[in-house]
């Protein structure tokens, strides 16, 4: 099976730092954030395919720069074609079924067992499902016998919302479901398309165990502590020369002897993080520079941000090249 990951939309909810770098291209636990999803595909998987739109040359450079098992493509949209319009857009050549991912979810998912009960019915998707108690920012499922998916409602307030179940972001989809995407304009899967597939058959696949999706700064550090916590950072640890728990993953070039660090750091190329200063459960992006005696912590540091001598961040987002 091929996939098509969706790799557009602007970030707007961790803003500023994805004025500069695309949400996808954050690094948590030690690598971007759209590496852990194409980590869930099964081995086999043939190609993956990334619906790529703002900064879609970023990524591009970067998938190139930084290959991965599979062979992937990036498929760019002029316009922002929303869920629906991006999938159509990057179809040409798909496997029938398909993946259709979103590349901002940590999550501990068993795809090829979802391949598996797919191709045991006869339905035409099958939806990754997670049990939440707040489904107000999510897509949600309805569920009858034998998980078949009888309705499904984007973002419905909390008295509209069918069950508990949402919409996780990782489906499988039979080529025919692109035909029903209109051309010419953006489309949203999940509101205009989903709901008219269900007769056709559509099946729940619960996930059990963790997952989240990035999309704020509060999500994306707790996807990163999830992921550390499901050993998918690295070897632990903190870098050499520095004091403290860890786990710290340090990208190459990543400087830190004589610093400290609490739990959960993640490291970007060329970072250094002078004798003294203090780092948790935090972000800091490419040659991203902490001052002796300054901490930072529950926080996203773009590129190039400097932290001046003895100065704390606690619980910010910061943009590229920022100075406090
Ligand atoms: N190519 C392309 N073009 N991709 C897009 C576009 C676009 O115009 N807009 C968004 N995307 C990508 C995003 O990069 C993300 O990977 C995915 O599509 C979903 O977009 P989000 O903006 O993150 O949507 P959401 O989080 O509000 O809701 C979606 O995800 C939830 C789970 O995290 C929906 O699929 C919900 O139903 C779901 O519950
Ligand atoms: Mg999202």
């Amino acid at each position: 099976m091929k996939a098509i990951v969706l790799v557009g939309g602007f970030g707007t909810r961790l803003r500023p730092v994805t004025y500069a770098v695309p949400k996808q291209l954050i690094p948590i636990a030690g690598k971007p954030l759209l590496y852990h999803v194409l980590d869930l595909l099964p081995p086999e998987t043939e190609e993956v395919v990334l619906a790529t739109g703002y900064k879609a040359d970023l990524l591009d450079a970067y998938v190139r720069a930084h290959p991965v098992r599979w062979p992937v493509r990036t498929v760019p949209e002029a316009e922002p074609l929303g869920t629906g319009g991006g999938m159509r857009n990057a179809s040409a050549g798909i496997s029938d079924p398909f993946f259709l991912l979103n590349s901002d979810v940590v999550a501990s998912a068993d795809l090829t067992a979802m391949r598996a009960a797919h191709l045991a019915r006869t339905g035409i998707g099958t939806m990754a499902l997670y049990e939440v108690a707040d489904t107000k920012p999510f897509g949600v499922a309805a569920l009858a016998a034998g998980d078949r998916i009888t309705a499904f409602v984007e973002k419905p307030d909390a008295k509209d919302a069918p069950s508990h179940w949402i919409n996780a972001g990782l489906a499988i989809w039979s080529r025919s479901v692109i035909d029903e995407v209109p051309g010419g304009r953006a489309v949203s899967f999940e509101s205009e398309i989903v709901p008219g597939l269900l007769a056709r058959g559509v099946y729940g696949f619960r996930l059990t165990g963790y997952w989240d999706d990035a999309g704020t700064p509060e999500r994306l550090l707790r996807c990163q502590r999830l992921l550390f916590d499901d050993h998918r950072g690295g070897a632990g640890g903190v870098p050499k020369g520095a004091f403290g728990s860890g786990p710290v993953a340090a990208m190459t070039g990543a400087r830190a002897a004589g610093a400290s660090f609490g739990r959960y750091v993640t490291l970007g190329f060329d970072s250094v993080i002078e004798p003294g200063a203090h780092v948790e459960d935090s972000v800091l992006m490419d040659g991203v520079r902490v001052d002796r005696d300054a901490s930072v912590l529950g926080s996203i540091l773009g590129p190039r941000v400097r932290v001046r001598p003895g100065r704390e961040v606690r619980g910010q987002t910061l943009g590229e090249g920022a100075e406090v």
